[in-house]
């Protein structure tokens, strides 16, 4: 049983995200950010409103993770707003691939730079994005209004991209 579920996990399928979607994506918003989860109007927001792409991540076509990356008129940097996935399924590479197709797409858009912001105490996402090559360019005191294990600051972290 675990076997034929961690093949699946390893290979997620991957889609663009839309409004339709909304219900799933705030169930893993909440499940995976508690206290720290976008509301519903932020979601909707983020999936209908915003010049952004959303990826999702399904595994028997149930969303497991999602990937939201905001773009701005004139510029060639995108913002990776939020990227999460199901407790249940985190440390199998969703968030990678997630992470990796932000990437992609930000390429397709032609932005050279993508930008992030994260708690300072949030192990499993600074090992993410550092393992991914993301280089920590600030430390934010305050940025968040509710701590994260005891702390608001932030850590800022881009990355480069180009075509291969
Ligand atoms: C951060 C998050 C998106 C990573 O997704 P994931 O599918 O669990 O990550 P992956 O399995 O692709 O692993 C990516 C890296 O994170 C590490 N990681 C994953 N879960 C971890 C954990 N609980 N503790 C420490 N490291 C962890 C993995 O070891 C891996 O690093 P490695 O390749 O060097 O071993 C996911 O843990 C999550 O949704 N967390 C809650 C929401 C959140 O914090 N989002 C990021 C906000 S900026």
């Amino acid at each position: 049983m675990k076997t034929t579920r961690m093949m699946k996990i390893s290979e997620p399928i991957l889609r663009r995200g839309s409004l339709e979607d909304i219900e799933e994506i705030t169930g893993i918003e909440n499940r995976a950010f508690g206290k720290h989860a976008y509301d519903y109007p932020e979601l909707r927001y983020m999936l209908g409103i915003a010049n952004s792409i959303t990826t999702v991540a399904t595994v028997n076509d149930r969303i497991v993770g999602y990937a939201s990356v905001f773009f701005r008129k004139n510029s060639r940097i995108s913002h990776i707003e939020s990227i999460a996935v199901d407790p249940d399924y985190q440390g199998s590479g969703i968030g990678r691939a997630l992470l990796r197709e932000v990437e992609n797409i930000s390429i397709e858009m032609k932005c050279t730079k993508i930008v992030l912001e994260t708690f300072e105490k949030n192990q499993s996402a600074l090992k993410l994005y550092e393992g991914s090559g993301y280089k920590l360019v600030e430390h934010v005191p305050n940025y968040y209004h509710i701590p994260y294990d005891g702390s608001r600051n932030a850590i800022k972290f881009e990355k480069n991209i180009e075509m291969k």
